[in-house]
């Protein structure tokens, strides 16, 4: 694994936060809200390298030269369902950031990922483009929607996700060595139906009050 690209977040707000997704007393509403501000709190973690370039900007006092974000623009490019719940909290962040998305879904015998949609702002090739999907298990979901983000001319990733599976992890790590990868929280294992474990169960369903 490429230890370099990958960050292992470790925050008290994100593990109370992390606690209260895994309660499955805790419902769609609350559950919705708390992966945004998850969300929030990673990008702020995620976005230290991004470039600043200085600008001449009048205080009340005088005249002065500051710093704001640079040149480079960003996408935001949640893997669907599921990564759209961690878009408003990167949003929040960075307004200006375009959105793309990304339609994939787990077969539920294989947990093969099959794709169904896939629009992203063009041109992606300048952008600092930034995936988010709150669960990250066989890591097939997160490999193949970086895949076609390369094929559309994607460089410059960073793959955010609320709980990983060491598996999956491995598996981008290795499918992917390039891209920066952002974990909240590691977990355990994958049991024998690709579901993370301890986990939080079912991130869609959860965040759509679907099943
Ligand atoms: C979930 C999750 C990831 C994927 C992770 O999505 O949001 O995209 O599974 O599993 P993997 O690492 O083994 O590929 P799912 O396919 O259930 O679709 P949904 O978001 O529409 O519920
Ligand atoms: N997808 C989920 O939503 N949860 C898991 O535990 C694994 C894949």
């Amino acid at each position: 694994m490429n230890n370099e690209k990958i960050t292992i977040l470790d925050h008290p707000l994100l593990k109370h936060k992390i606690s209260m997704l895994r309660d499955k007393n805790t419902g769609t509403n609350e559950f919705r809200k708390i992966v945004s501000e998850i969300a929030m709190l990673m990008g702020y973690e995620a976005f230290r390298d991004l470039p600043t370039e200085n600008v001449t900007i009048e205080t009340p006092i005088e005249t002065t030269e500051a710093p704001v974000l640079a040149g480079r623009k960003m996408a935001v490019v949640p893997i669907l369902r599921a990564g759209l719940g961690m878009v408003d909290g990167i949003l929040d962040l960075v307004p200006t950031a375009k959105v793309g998305h990304i339609g994939l879904y787990r077969d539920e015998e294989t947990h093969e990922p099959h794709e169904y949609y896939c629009k992203l702002p063009t041109p992606i090739s300048e952008r600092t483009i930034v995936v988010t999907d709150p669960m990250l298990a066989t890591g097939g979901s997160a490999s193949a929607a970086i895949n076609f983000i390369k094929q559309h001319g994607g460089k410059n990733i960073k793959f955010l996700c609320i709980i990983a599976a060491p598996e999956g992890l491995e598996r981008l790590a290795k499918d992917h060595p390039d891209i920066q990868i952002y974990v909240a929280q590691l977990d355990r294992e994958l049991n024998e139906n690709a579901y993370i474990c301890p986990g939080l169960g079912d991130a869609g369903d959860r965040i759509f009050g679907t099943k």
